[in-house]
């Protein structure tokens, strides 16, 4: 709540150069954007609380960033936020174009999984981004974004923990509470574009969760206690991304790996990595690289790709 001054129409007309009829009009659209304006006779009107539909004011008003920021397209659904923002980039959509939508008709996970996606409480996001960087290396582009997605969430509820599970699952507690997708377009040794998909459960709560999902997902709300202003936590993400990022581009993925590393949630734990054998082993980090060192019965091997499942409890 913010509980504004008051302002008379008279005020509000002069001050806007508008007719009354047309400040009523313009006062009713806002309500309908989701702002509420409580209006009084003899007093005027005044702002209770600001909007948190996803609109690209108020991202930008709690936004540090500057492009990733500038080209917002904000939809109320979509099929998918990285359709969208694919077809924007082979249109020639320019680095940091950001696409959000309210929900999800058929949001993608990774390994062609399908990504929960209910109205207006969590935050789905995919950026357009043009790297100067191998495709080999746009892997890490994804570790970026889970250090920039727990920034994020420690700004918005300083009292959470949250924890990377290898490569780009962000948990609290035990439970998944955001996820990363990175998909690349490029030729074999250039990268046309990479759209960057995330997807954080902000405000859902257990009933919004497919029943399947229900003891392994969990949203900030659910762990906080109080509902999470999506639209200051996205404006609050994408500075931290924009961030982030520049600096991955400018002195690499290294220049990241201590945060990174701090926020590993499953070193020193017995796990299984699908694909690559399926090798299980002993979690004992990351490499500059942001490669998975996995201790196996025979010696550390590097893991560049793969889905990490817990294998037992805490391991030496
Ligand atoms: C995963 O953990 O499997 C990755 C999930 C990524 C979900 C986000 S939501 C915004 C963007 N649009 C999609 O269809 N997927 C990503």
């Amino acid at each position: 709540m913010v509980s504004g001054n008051w302002f008379s129409g008279e005020a509000l007309a002069t001050h806007l150069g508008l007719t009354r009829a047309a400040v009523w009009k313009r006062i009713r659209r806002l309500r309908e954007l989701g702002y509420a304006i409580e209006a009084e006779k003899g007093r005027g009107y005044r702002l209770m609380a600001f909007s948190d539909r996803l609109l690209p004011e108020e991202i930008r008003r709690s936004s540090q960033a500057r492009r990733f920021a500038s080209h917002l397209h904000t939809f109320e659904e979509v099929d998918s936020t990285s359709v969208v923002a694919a077809r924007l980039a082979r249109e020639g959509a320019p680095e940091g174009t950001a696409v959000l939508a309210e929900r999800q008709t058929a949001g993608r996970g990774r390994f062609g999984r399908s990504w929960s996606s209910p109205s207006h409480k969590n935050l789905y996001l995919s950026l357009v981004l043009r790297p100067d960087l191998a495709p080999t290396s746009v892997a890490q582009i994804t570790l970026v974004a889970a250090v920039a997605v727990a920034r994020a969430i420690v700004a918005a509820a300083p009292e959470l923990d949250p924890r990377i599970k290898w490569p780009n699952d962000l948990l609290l507690g035990e439970r998944k509470t955001a996820g990363i997708l990175t998909e690349l377009d490029a030729e074999v040794d250039r990268v046309r574009f990479v759209v960057l998909g995330i997807g954080v459960n902000l405000n859902a709560e257990v009933e919004d969760f497919p029943q399947e999902l229900r003891d392994k997902a969990t949203s900030l709300k659910l762990c906080c206690g109080r509902d999470i202003q999506r639209a200051a936590f996205t404006g609050r993400l994408l500075g931290e991304l924009e961030s982030l990022y520049e600096e991955f581009l400018r002195a690499g993925f290294v220049a990241l790996r201590a945060e990174y590393e701090g926020r590993h949630g499953y070193v020193g734990r017995r796990v299984r990595v699908s694909g690559a054998g399926d090798p299980s082993g002993v979690v004992r980090g990351i490499d500059d690289s942001g490669a998975l060192l996995l201790e196996t019965a025979d010696g550390v091997r590097r893991i560049v790709a793969g889905e990490v499942t817990l294998e037992g409890n805490y391991a030496a």
